[in-house]
């Protein structure tokens, strides 16, 4: 019996090779370049025998894209939002799509507990000062930021992530108060944090952690009247979706003093370009999109990817599937 070629996959963009080893083993692996984001159109001749795609967040895949791949049986994004993938459209297809969450939830709420203090703290223009030589004599007043203990914290999106984030805020001696689609009576019991409104939320937090997923519905929902609703003492923190702010909006409430800072993993657009204003402005600390970047997680990730993928090539269910209906 002729031996039976091993499934063609697609890596949108090179991975260290022991993350993806499980790839190697059962498929045939092509690998696209590294300086650009989306399918490279490079790897338009794979596209006829393609049957499994590794994507990571900034690659659109598109109903356009999925035509040109008649054999595709699964997408696994290297990520747990999905907002890169025309969802809709790969289950029309019959394709289900992996996402990775659960993985990077502890790494991601560590990083938001990097970007409350490092705002309220004021710690990268302390760092800049220190460094500039501009550290001067011990003061009273000298780079004063917010006390955090005995604050509140509203967590918008009480997914996994806003509950591990909401977890470190109890540590940090903060009331927790949260939104959500639906009530989460065990998260209320555990961390005595209480269900309102994004209104009461706005209103009443003084650090606004955000951590929706990007949708119809949550993208734009921290425009200006969100903004000015916010005390003028309060922080920001997206570690959601860039697009789930109006970058417009948020650039004139740190200038003019609606809010007290910003602390930004997500931008809108990403990459934030160098003359960016928020870069300018000194209560607003930007990362670039790094909340799952430590090691073990990153690598876990890519396991989880590789095994969402794999199962899609065998026809078998996804550990994590983002489009369950394509089950029926
Ligand atoms: C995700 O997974 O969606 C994060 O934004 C990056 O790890």
């Amino acid at each position: 019996m002729p031996k039976q070629e091993k499934p063609l996959v697609i890596v949108a963009h090179p991975m260290p090779e022991d993350w993806i080893a499980p790839l190697y083993e059962h498929t045939r692996v092509v690998v696209g370049p590294a300086d650009r984001p989306g399918i490279d159109p490079s790897l338009a001749p794979y596209f006829p025998q393609v049957e499994g795609l590794l994507t990571w967040l900034s690659d659109p895949v598109t109903e356009d894209l999925l035509a040109q791949m008649p054999r595709l049986k699964v997408v696994s994004n290297y990520a747990v939002g999905v907002d890169n993938i025309d969802l809709a459209a790969c289950t029309r297809r019959g394709i289900p799509v992996g996402h990775t969450p659960g993985i990077l939830t502890e790494a991601v709420a560590d990083l938001t507990w990097a970007l409350i203090l490092a705002v309220a703290r004021n710690i990268v223009q302390a760092v800049e000062d220190a460094r500039a030589g501009k550290w001067g004599m011990w003061s009273p007043t000298g780079w004063l930021g917010a006390d955090l203990h005995g604050k509140t914290l509203g967590i918008v999106g009480m997914g996994q992530i806003g509950q591990a984030v909401a977890r470190r805020g109890l540590g940090f001696g903060m009331k927790v108060l949260y939104t959500s689609r639906t009530p989460k009576p065990q998260v209320e019991a555990e961390m005595g944090a209480r269900r309102v409104s994004l209104e009461t939320l706005l209103a009443e937090s003084d650090v606004v952690s955000l951590h929706v997923p990007l949708t119809p519905e949550t993208r734009g929902m921290m425009g200006e009247a969100q903004l000015r609703r916010m005390k003028s003492t309060a922080y920001l923190i997206n570690m959601a979706r860039g697009k789930v702010v109006d970058t417009d909006a948020l650039v004139r409430a740190l200038r003019e003093g609606w809010i007290a800072g910003a602390g930004l993993d997500v931008t809108d657009p990403e990459p934030l370009p160098p003359e960016h204003p928020l870069y300018r402005l000194p209560n607003c600390v930007i990362t670039p999109h790094i909340g799952s970047a430590a090691r073990e997680t990153r690598k876990r990730m890519a396991l989880l990817a590789c095994e969402n993928l794999l199962l899609g090539l065998e026809g078998k269910p996804l550990r994590h599937c983002a489009n369950p209906d394509v089950y029926g």
